[in-house]
Formats: structure tokens, sequence, C-alpha cells
């Protein structure tokens, strides 16, 4: 099928190649000439694992293209995605300047009947907007042609990103028209063998089902969060707690990490719009309030147990962080732990030698040169010299250093771990001062 997908962001690029990599005929529409450009040498803006690859060969290969001509997108597919992004405006609601914009030009230039699906992340209302604005521009052009809206949310977690969109949990469809869940059938067919994956429903309550899937993680995890500072208080480990919980397959064992507090370009948006959402229409969601609120306190955690420990004052004072991302596998620093972490040991007068495996350049170009920040090369070079070390994402390579040298290069044998990642008996017995999240250790 031949199919357009406005915006080169996280999701529009996997799902377009993805689409490609089935045999779809798939060209991508993005207004930033570099990132096109980029794009046709193979230069992706973003790290996901398997995704240079995957964009490469589909490009080679024919199935996918990039430009910047808006046009040529609107006539290519009869599938018209629009999948750019949705930043929060002063106020935290979704800003929808970027969709209402390609809604306009698709309904500029469409000769045809199109089905316009949104993928990005929309609040509830937001295909009726875009069947106005299409109905108010063809109107203009006097132009009678008919279009289908349909809101076709994406799932996909970075880091994870091509996996899930090849083999997605759920397709979740919503449309008034019967004919439109045929087109999308033979779509999303290759990724629904097996089993029937298609979840069909009305619009409203499809666009409502993204943010309560988003929206129900967060949840997960600020109770956590929540149930951790209270283990803190009353002597308990919460590891223990999680795992005596998860076992019940009611509450599962995905989600209930407590940490340093989430991040990424989702879930602190999309709770803030979520309660935006409700505000509007005269709901207070308690629930939500509560969520942002433990995960804006859990953030300062860490930073915290520092002043705990060091005191008020940190002038003077050098802290090696591990961990720059939001999470592991992606270099994206968007709402991350670590950022609420150097800013308020910045402030206190501390200095940060950082590393993380992935988001050095991310940092980089988020800070700039500060006298106050050094990126450093490997995680044992971040510690040189530190006074401590600090831990604010779980990667693989963090999970088993060689705890001499940590020691030895540290002046004084201290870690501060927000994401649990190590024994508290056995690292104190290895002569570590140890501060992790709800596990009393060294609090
Ligand atoms: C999230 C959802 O998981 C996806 O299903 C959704 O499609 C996506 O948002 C989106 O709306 O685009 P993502 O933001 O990539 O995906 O990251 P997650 O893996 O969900 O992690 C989010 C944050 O929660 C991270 O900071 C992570 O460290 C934290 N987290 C996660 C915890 O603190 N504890 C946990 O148990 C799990």
């Amino acid at each position: 099928m031949k199919v357009t997908v406005f915006g080169i962001g996280y999701v529009g690029l996997v799902q377009a190649a993805v689409l490609a990599e089935v045999g779809h005929d798939v060209i991508c529409i993005d207004i930033d000439e570099n990132k096109v450009e980029n794009l046709k040498k193979g230069i992706i803006p973003i790290f996901e694992p398997g995704l240079t690859p995957l964009v490469m060969q589909n490009y080679e290969e024919g199935r996918l293209k990039f430009s910047t001509d808006a046009k040529e997108g609107v006539d290519h597919g009869v599938m018209q995605f629009i999948a750019v992004g949705t930043p929060p405006d002063e106020d935290g609601s979704a800003d929808l300047k970027y969709v209402t914009t390609v809604a306009r030009t698709i309904a500029e230039h469409m000769q045809t009947h199109k089905v316009v699906i949104d993928k990005s992340t929309v609040p509830v209302g937001t295909a009726d907007c875009v069947r106005a604005v299409m109905t108010e521009t063809l109107k203009t052009r006097q132009a009678d042609i008919a279009f289908d809206v349909v809101s076709n949310p994406e799932f996909l977690k970075e880091g994870a990103a091509v996996t899930d969109c090849m083999r997605p949990e759920r397709i979740v469809v919503g449309t008034d028209n019967a004919q439109v869940v045929d087109m999308l059938r033979e779509l999303y067919e290759p990724f629904n063998r097996n089993h029937d994956r298609m979840i069909l429903m009305d619009i409203r309550s499809a666009e409502l089902t993204k943010y309560a899937a988003n929206c129900m993680l967060a949840t997960k995890i600020s109770f956590m969060n929540e149930i951790s500072n209270l283990a803190e208080l009353l002597g308990a480990d919460i590891e223990k707690v999680r795992q005596g919980i998860g076992s019940d397959s009611r509450i599962g064992y995905s989600f209930i990490y407590p940490g340093c507090g989430y991040g990424g370009s989702c879930f602190p948006k999309d709770v803030q719009a979520l309660i935006r959402t409700a505000e509007k229409i005269g709901y207070t969601p308690r629930i939500l309030q509560a969520v942002e609120a433990v995960n804006d306190e859990q953030k300062l955690k860490l930073p915290a147990y520092i002043k705990h420990h060091f005191g008020e004052d940190l002038k003077g004072k050098t802290f090696a962080l591990w961990g720059l991302a939001f999470k592991p596998n992606t270099d994206d620093m968007r709402e991350a732990s670590s950022r609420v972490l150097m800013e308020t040991l910045w402030q206190a007068g501390a200095q940060v030698q950082a590393f993380d495996p992935e988001a050095m350049d991310e940092a980089q170009r988020i800070y700039g040169n500060r006298h106050d920040l050094k990126l450093m090369g490997t995680k044992e070079a971040a510690l040189q010299g530190a006074d401590a070390l600090v831990i604010c994402t779980e990667w693989k390579n963090f999970r088993a250093p060689d705890f001499e040298s940590v020691k030895n290069a540290l002046k004084e044998p201290v870690i501060f771990d927000g994401r649990n990642l190590y024994d508290p008996e056995r690292i104190i017995k290895r002569g570590f001062v140890y501060y992790a999240i709800g596990r009393g250790a060294s609090v």
C-alpha cells in the first residue's frame, strides 16, 4: 500500500521503517531539510537499537523515501499518517499546532480520497479538530473530496521501538467507518498474524486509550515510589516488597520498579496533558495530580540523600554521575531525573563528572560547556577524584563494576543509587556507604 508519514520523529520514523520493511511503499515528509538530507545519507537523528540498518536497507531498496515536499507526500499515500510532535504548551496542555498544520496541508493538496491517521499522542477530540480544519480548507478550495480521520495511537517504547512496532501487543483503531477498518486491516496484516491484535472502537475511546495506558503505567511507578518512601521510614526493604506483590498475577512484575522518578518524552507530558483535559471539563483528576506530584518529589530524592550526607553546601565537592538518559538504551534526556539531580547539585555549588553510554552528545547539546560539568569518556574516568558516585540510569554495564577500583577512585566510598542496582548487604560489607531507594540501608 502507498503510505505517507508526516513527521520524522521517533514515532514517525520507526513506524515508516517498519511499514516499508514489510513491503509497503512509504514516503516520510518533514519540514526540517537538514534531517531529510541526513537521512538520505544514512544519518539517523535518534539512537534506537536496530533502526539504522532498517532505515538504510529500505531506503536503498526504494521502499522508504524522505522529502520536504508536502505535495509529493499528499499525492503519494492513500494512508496519510500524522506523526508530528504535540509538545506541552504553557499550561501543560498538548499543543496541536503541528497536527493542525499537517491536516491543513493534506486538505490543501489532496485530489482523491485520503485516510488521515492520527498516530501522535493527541487529546480526546483531536480527530474532530483535524476533521474541522480539513473541511474548512477544502471549502475554501471549493473542493468536494471525501476523507476519513482515524485514531490509531502508537504504544512503542524508546529503546525497544523497532520490536514494539514489529510485534505490537495491540493495534488500537478508532473509526466510525467500516470500509476504513478493512483498509487498516490490510495495512497492518503483516503485523497481525496468528491472532487478531486489532482492537476496534470509536475515535474518542481510541484517543483516551493512549493517555489511559501511559497514565496507568506512570501511576504504577509513582505508587511504588510512594511505598518505597514508606518502606524507608518503616525500616522495610522495597525490593522485598516489590517481589512480594509482583508475584500476584493481578499486580504483575512490570512497571513496579521504584527509582529516582520517571522521565522521557511521554509519561510526564501525557500525565500533565490528561490533567489539563480533565480540568478543562471541570473534573479534578486527584489520582493523576498525585502521580505527578509524587514523581516531581521523587526526582529530588537523590539530591536530598546527598545533602543529608555531605551537608547543604556542596561547594568544592565533585560527584561522579553514571547515567544521563531517562532510561537505558536511549540517548534521550527529556525530563530525565539526571537533569534535576545535576541542576540541584550545581545550585549547591558542586561539580559533576558524568558518563552515559549513549547520551554524551545530548548532554553537550543541552548544557554546552559549563565549568561545573565534565563529560567523561568512560564510567571509570567519571569516578577519578570524585567525592561520591551517583547513579541515575540502570545501564547494563553499571550493574557489576569492579567495586575495589570504584572505592580507590572515590575520595569517600559512598554510592547514591537511584535505580537499586546493588545488594545493600554486600555493598556495605565491601566498605561502602550505600544510599538506595526505599531500602533503609544507610539512610
Ligand atoms: C512509554 C510507554 O511505556 C510506551 O508504551 C508508550 O508508547 C510511550 O511511553 C509513548 O507514549 O510514546 P517510554 O517513555 O519510551 O515509553 O519509556 P518507559 O520504558 O515506559 O519508561 C518511562 C520511565 O519510567 C523511565 O524513566 C523509566 O526509568 C521509568 N520506570 C519504568 C520506572 O521508574 N519504574 C518502572 O518500573 C518502569
